[in-house]
């Protein structure tokens, strides 16, 4: 089965690596998007984390941009995102933003901290042969995205429905599952996932004082039900600490309008003697039975699910599991996973597939004025239709309402548009099947969901904003080298230079993130680049902790800048941008002067009188009389 482990920001794009703890091979997203800027975490933060997180691609410029990948239709797959900001803008303030699947909203993404990783994984279907993963700007602060993974699972697994209404048919559709919790009980607490886990799903140890863990070294028969438990989740289990006490999970999944959808696995890992019996119910939220009479089978896995959800007035779920009368032994279970749905369910839309369903994107940000026209309605199947940044004007249009396909309007930064959302409108909102994006200020109609993250003390340790998991355990450095940005940092202003002075970003822009290798060598890497139509080449130094090298970098941008020859290349400028030094000269587009002389460069060779007088102008390093001389 193939994974797609996506480094997103990793350049080259070329450029793979297999990631040390778990021997998983990570590519560049270069592929699957084409836009976005990368970005690199702060250093001092990076050994809390595995690497497929220190660089990251952002999103500065448009509302959605979109991973597309090509894949099997009908087929399902885990679908992980995970976020970890680390101050890669230097700005130091938690960016807040949405993640859709197709046109569907996954998830509002948030960041506990500078140096948490926020990790949200789906199980999700793919309609139709093509899957996208969408980063939508619902503010002022830029989107971003660390890693991206996409795990195939057994399409007869997690399995779920759910009932809905269109043209007054009901039908079941699949429904997107999104990870809450997925806990296992080990004796040594430690998270679990590939390739342990054949589908790289995260496990995550559970403990406390109400329960005792025991483990087995026997093997478990995990082949039922295409779950592929990992033997090292199977062959533990949890029991009530007092014998005589019920088993008691619960959960809070914080949004009274979630549902929970629950897979527990079981396995008798005790040898049982001739007169032992294990036998529970379980049931949940004061009665409801969930499962009756249940015997775990020996040294096998079985799992229990339901495949419709459950739903809890509080948002709280309480399982307990009671011995029937029969039973001799205390009740158990070896795993749980608990996931919930997705907030604004809509069917995946086929986009792009005729000219009709192509979303005008094109009328963004293109100076529209006055209302909305009418025109709009004869555009029978449109799906997306994106007229941000406008200066429209007038009333939402009822007309919009009747478009049968529309899933998405943005109407966003349009300051004179009057923003009363008609009845059909807004049933329309409040059905999920059309997403409405309006300026915030002026009031949103549909409720934003707040993620609620408490964890109760009861059992659960939540997945959805999972801060541990892919922290190394490593000692950290006392003496990272941080030092230096505060010392030799700020002498900034001590580089005098007429000439320009870049930020990251736009070396980012200029060298088209970093496409074009030219050459590399000690110091760094001189990648191409193309300032508002100069060809630049642009000298990435090497990330350095020594302040000499920093003092280097100084000097040559002092001494470049005061030097001027159209044989030596020409300083353009230079970046000093957090921890990013860049050196910007012209491009010799007909090779520099070392092959100029020797005739390397296929054109003419310099003559003898020539190269006398860039000597002598170089040695005198003035830059008055070369520009009169030539
Ligand atoms: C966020 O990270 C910090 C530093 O690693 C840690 O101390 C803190 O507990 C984390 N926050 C949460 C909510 O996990
Ligand atoms: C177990 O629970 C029972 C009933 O609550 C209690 O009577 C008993 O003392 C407990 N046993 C231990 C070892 O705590």
């Amino acid at each position: 089965m193939r994974f797609i482990s996506l480094t997103c920001g990793l350049i080259p794009k070329s450029a793979t690596y297999t990631e040390k703890t778990t021997n998983i091979t990570y590519i560049s997203d270069a592929d699957f998007i084409d836009s976005g800027i990368v970005g690199r975490i702060d250093d001092s933060y990076k050994t809390l984390f595995q690497q497929q997180t220190w660089t990251l691609r952002s999103f500065p410029e448009g509302q959605r941009n979109c991973y597309t990948f090509n894949l099997k239709e009908n087929s399902k797959y885990l679908i992980r995102g995970t976020f970890v900001y680390g101050n890669y803008d230097g700005l130091n303030q938690m960016p807040e933003f949405d993640l859709h699947v197709g046109p569907n909203k996954w998830t509002s993404v948030t960041l506990e901290g500078v140096a948490n990783a926020s990790i949200y994984e789906i199980i999700h279907v793919v309609a139709h042969d093509r899957l996208q993963v969408c980063l939508i700007k619902t503010g002022e602060t830029t989107p971003f995205i660390s890693s991206l993974e996409l795990r195939p699972l057994n399409n007869n697994t997690y399995q779920c429905f759910t009932k809905k209404k269109e043209n007054n048919n009901t039908y079941l559709t699949h429904e997107s599952l999104m990870s809450f919790a997925r806990i296992y009980f080990p004796q040594t607490p430690s998270f679990l996932r590939y390739d342990e886990d054949v589908h790289d799903r995260v496990w995550v140890p559970y403990k406390n004082n109400k329960t005792v863990s025991l483990s087995t070294n026997l093997t478990i028969d995990t082949s039922s039900g295409s779950y592929n438990v990992p033997q090292h989740v199977a062959n533990s289990a949890i029991f009530p600490a007092n014998a005589s006490h019920p088993l008691n999970i619960w959960w809070d999944i914080g949004d009274t309008n979630a549902h929970s959808y629950i897979y527990m696995h079981f396995a008798e890992i005790q040898n049982l003697g001739s007169n032992e019996i294990r036998e529970f119910n379980i049931t949940y939220n004061g009665g409801e039975v969930w499962e009756s009479f249940f015997r775990p089978h020996k040294l096998k896995i079985t799992t229990i699910f339901s495949r419709t959800a459950l739903s809890s007035s509080d948002g709280k779920f309480n399982f307990t599991f009671t011995m029937t009368e029969s039973s001799t032994l205390p009740p158990l279970i070896n795993a749980l996973e608990v996931y919930t749905d997705v907030e604004n369910l809509l069917l995946e839309t086929h986009q792009d597939e005729d000219p009709k369903s192509l979303n005008i994107r094109k009328l963004a940000a293109s100076d529209l004025n006055g209302a909305i026209t009418p025109d709009i309605a004869g555009l029978t199947q449109l799906r997306e239709l994106d007229l941000s940044k406008n200066d429209l004007s007038g009333e939402l249009p009822d007309f919009l309402a009747d478009m049968k396909l529309l899933t998405l309007i943005n109407l966003k930064r349009n300051p004179k548009l009057n923003l009363t959302i008609p009845d059909s409108l807004q049933q329309k909102i409040d059905d999920k099947v059309l997403i409405l994006l309006i300026d915030e200020k002026l009031g949103r109609k549909f409720p934003l969901v707040a993620v609620t993250v408490s964890v109760v003390a009861g059992v659960i340790t939540l997945l959805a904003i999972l801060t541990i998991c892919f922290i190394v355990a490593r000692k950290k450095h006392s003496e990272v080298p941080s030092n230096i940005n505060s010392e030799t940092r700020s002498t900034n202003q001590s580089i005098r230079t007429k000439e320009g002075i870049f930020t990251y970003y736009e070396i980012l822009k200029m060298t088209n993130n970093f496409e074009r290798v030219l050459g590399k060598g000690g110091y760094g890497r001189v990648y191409y680049g193309n300032l508002n139509g100069t060809q630049v080449a642009v000298k990435m130094l090497f990330h350095t902790s020594a302040s000499h090298d920093y003092n280097h970098f100084k000097a040559e941008v002092e001494f470049l800048s005061r030097v001027h020859h159209r044989n030596l290349v020409g300083l353009v400028g230079y970046c000093d941008d957090g921890d990013n030094l860049a050196l910007i000269y012209q491009y010799m587009a007909n090779g520099d002067l070392k092959e100029n002389m020797s005739g390397k460069s296929g054109g003419h060779v310099l003559t003898w009188e020539n190269r006398l007088l860039i000597a002598m102008e170089a040695a005198q390093g003035d830059e008055t009389k070369m520009s009169l001389l030539f």
